[in-house]
């Protein structure tokens, strides 16, 4: 069987060592072949693909990015798009079947192809945790440990300056990577899109870490909003960008923080770094066994499933169940940390 890949969305530290768990499990194994779909459903709308045998995946595990590209294309745009189109591709390449890495787009894109009738499975990927029905998504571990790193950086210069910090992590409809990283890092605040919290109450933390004597470190995911801010309040437009962005949140924070307590403040923007680079030895482990795994779901024909971890386990889900809902941090998760804010 001939079996394409590709890669869609926002890039994640994990997405090469995917593709090579595919590749030597599938060709040791179940005796696939692999081609490799360039730039996401771009390569496969237009087929443009590259042979993936044992070699070209060589030594991959250990390199961020993806080195089949990624784009935001999605498969029923441009006038080449279309299920029809894509089955006639996969035919003159000799295709039998798609595995499709990605997040919630992706899905969703490929859900729909599998109701056109396109043989194709799926890989769960985004540094921000946030697709239900896995335990975790590979790049998140990563992700978390770059934003960790920051907060014990911007520590010290706080520290020496006796300066709130205010950290920017991803997140867009969720907190994980502020909520882990933060805790992490010892926050005494974690700001997340699920959980509003007032300015005041945020100020009364800020003081209260003052007046012990230390510099105040809060962490804030993009997606945060404080109660005032209108339903679809955005920050887009602070840096000239047409399309939606929702950074920005924490130096629209940071001179609310400074003029409420009159401690001087500064925001850092984390921004992409948190999505480049090597992945984590945990993200190496779970990229790898999902690439393994999904090769099973080619050999046993289990279209329209991706796979998920459940505890320690990879196991099949169906992609219209993984796409039912967000996993958003529950309430009681983030009251536990709670606690320590302040
Ligand atoms: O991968 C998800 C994410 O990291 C979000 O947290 C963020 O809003 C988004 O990607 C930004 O990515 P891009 O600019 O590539 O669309």
């Amino acid at each position: 069987m001939r079996v394409g890949i590709l890669t869609s969305g926002g890039d994640c530290p994990g997405l090469n060592a995917v593709i090579r768990g595919a590749v030597l499990k599938g060709t040791t194994v179940y005796d696939q072949e692999f081609v490799g779909f360039l730039d996401g459903w771009r390569g496969l709308v237009e087929g443009d693909v590259m042979e993936l045998d044992r070699p070209a995946v060589r030594g991959l595990s250990h390199e961020g990015g993806t080195m089949l590209g990624t784009s935001r294309f999605g498969p029923y745009q441009g006038p080449n798009g279309g299920a029809a189109r894509i089955a006639e591709v996969l035919e003159r390449l000799g295709i039998d079947a798609v595995i499709a890495i990605g997040g919630e787009g992706t899905a969703t894109a490929a859900q729909r192809l599998y109701d056109d009738g396109i043989r194709i499975v799926g890989v769960p990927k985004t540094i921000d945790n946030d697709l239900d029905q896995t335990d975790y998504t590979f790049g998140f571990d990563t992700a978390v440990e770059i934003a960790t790193e920051a907060i014990d950086r911007l520590r010290t210069t706080g520290n020496s300056h006796r300066r709130c910090m205010v950290l920017e992590v991803m997140g867009r409809d969720a907190g994980w990577i502020a909520l882990h990283s933060g805790t992490a890092g010892g926050a005494h605040a974690i700001l997340i899109p699920e959980h509003p919290e007032t300015i005041e109450q945020v100020c009364a933390w800020v003081c209260s870490v003052r007046d012990r004597g230390r510099a105040p470190m809060v962490v804030v995911a993009e997606g945060f909003r404080l109660p005032e801010m209108a339903e679809g309040y955005s920050t887009k437009g602070r840096d000239n960008l047409d399309r939606p962005r929702l950074g920005g949140i924490s130096e629209v924070l940071a001179p609310m923080i400074e003029q409420h307590t009159g401690i001087e403040t500064r925001a850092t923007v984390l921004g992409y770094v948190q999505r480049g680079g090597v992945p984590t030895a945990f993200d190496r482990v779970l990229a790898t066994r999902l690439g393994m795994a999904v090769t099973d779901l080619v050999a046993q024909g289990q279209w329209g499933n991706m796979v998920a971890l459940h505890g320690t386990d990879i196991v099949p889900v169906h992609f219209d169940e993984a796409l039912a809902d967000h996993k958003k941090v529950p309430l009681e998760r983030y009251l536990e940390m709670r606690v320590m804010f302040g």
